[in-house]
């Protein structure tokens, strides 16, 4: 068992990006200063999407989006060592102790939800009962792994906050999961447990090898016969059409790839890593911020996703920071454009009124929520603002 938090930092801090950049240093700087600011406001509550005057709607304690004002916070406290973080991160523990007393809560967004909550206060704190929490949901996240098929199931028949879901989520893997395999490798490297490992591996194999078309677009969704394991259909929940290639979903794989590669050396999932980005750079054309789906052909309204923008910008720079010469100069460039779009566009740090960062997300179109503010899109442009600096101490 590993004891010391610091010396986890030290194994997994390979050389980011020996640069500075004002732009990207004074935008992180109008981060906290915007985070500072609005604690009293937020207080313990979490946002869930923003309304219309730029304050936030707030969740409830099973959302996958619980964890993001954490992992903002606890970025916060790395950066400044200001206690106020500190005491604003761990006030909301409660909300992690209570997911796990909920069967109905634990699906695949444990990794989002822990890693952000309780792995970074283990990281940052060394607290034994946030490292209790981070494995205990490492547990329930790896027994949703089906051998059948080889993947971590995605969503449960029933919500936590009531209703039901159709029987379609049976043998269902989503693209988002690839981000919360974090949790599983950290789990790995905490106790040496080979199952952790070996189900991470195993779900971004199936997951390289259904998601994502031969033309290196990716579905949202794939569908896999529960019983023996067999691949039926790729399909989208939250995209455009199933045939379409919903830009949120490429950017967590994209991220999520490169992570894995981070985490284990894997040249395999750099590589898909790559494909999924390229893809992602050409399909974007001139633009800065990528369109909420690549392949709108209706003519419907071209909203755009910051939150995309913001989850790729970090993934491109990790891809930067695993490779070399031109292709790490590339990368390096593709995603400053990023965060330049996001700078221009959608940056909200400099209105006195929000209470987010960044404008501009498109949570679920076709459900009707578009052009918002995003906790996911506010930490992740955090993130990918610090990796674009150099920071190599996240909590994934
Ligand atoms: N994980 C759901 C989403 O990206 O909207």
């Amino acid at each position: 068992m590993r004891a010391e938090r610091d010396s986890y930092f030290e194994s997994t801090d390979r050389p980011g990006l020996a640069r500075t950049t004002d732009r990207y240093q004074q935008a992180l700087d109008r981060c906290i200063a915007k985070l500072r600011a609005t604690m009293p406001i937020v207080g313990l509550r979490n946002p869930k999407i923003g309304r219309a005057d730029l304050t936030w709607d707030y969740c409830g304690p099973f959302d996958w989006v619980v964890s993001f004002q954490s992992g903002q916070l606890w970025l916060a406290l790395q950066l400044t060592g200001d206690p106020v973080f500190l005491n604003a991160a761990r006030a909301r523990r409660p909300v992690f102790r209570q997911i796990l007393q909920n069967h109905h809560a634990k699906d695949h967004d444990l990794g989002f939800q822990f890693s952000l909550g309780c792995v970074a206060d283990w990281l940052m704190t060394s607290s034994p009962e946030a490292r209790e929490l981070g494995l205990r949901a490492a547990e329930a996240l790896l027994a949703r792994f089906r051998q059948e098929g080889q993947y971590i199931q995605a969503w449960n028949p029933r919500p936590a906050h009531g209703g039901s879901r159709a029987v379609f989520v049976a043998g269902r893997v989503i693209a988002d999961t690839m981000q919360n395999l974090a949790l599983l490798h950290w789990a790995h490297r905490e106790t040496g447990h080979v199952d952790f490992h070996a189900a991470a591996a195993a779900h971004a194999a199936t997951t390289a090898q259904h998601l994502i078309r031969n033309d290196d677009t990716s579905y949202h969704t794939f569908v896999f016969d529960p019983a023996s394991g067999d691949p039926i259909r790729g399909e989208t929940h939250q995209g455009f059409a199933h045939e379409s290639c919903w830009s949120r979903g490429q950017a967590w794989m994209i991220h999520g790839f490169a992570q894995c590669a981070l985490s284990t050396g894997d040249e395999a999932a750099l590589n898909v890593a790559r494909r999924l980005a390229a893809k992602a750079e050409a399909l974007m054309g001139r633009d800065q911020v990528p369109a909420w789906d690549y392949k709108l052909d209706d003519g419907s309204p071209a909203h755009r996703d910051s939150s995309a923008g913001a989850i790729m910008a970090a993934g491109v720079y990790i891809i930067a920071s695993l490779t070399t010469g031109d292709e790490a100069a590339h990368w390096t460039a593709f995603g400053d454009r990023l965060l330049d779009g996001l700078l221009a566009t959608c940056d909200l740090t400099t209105n006195p009124a929000a209470l987010g960062l960044l404008n501009h997300g498109a949570a679920n179109v076709r459900a009707g929520y578009a052009d918002n503010m995003l906790p996911y899109g506010d930490y992740y442009f955090m993130e990918a603002l610090m990796r674009s600096l150099g920071h190599t101490q996240f909590f994934w």
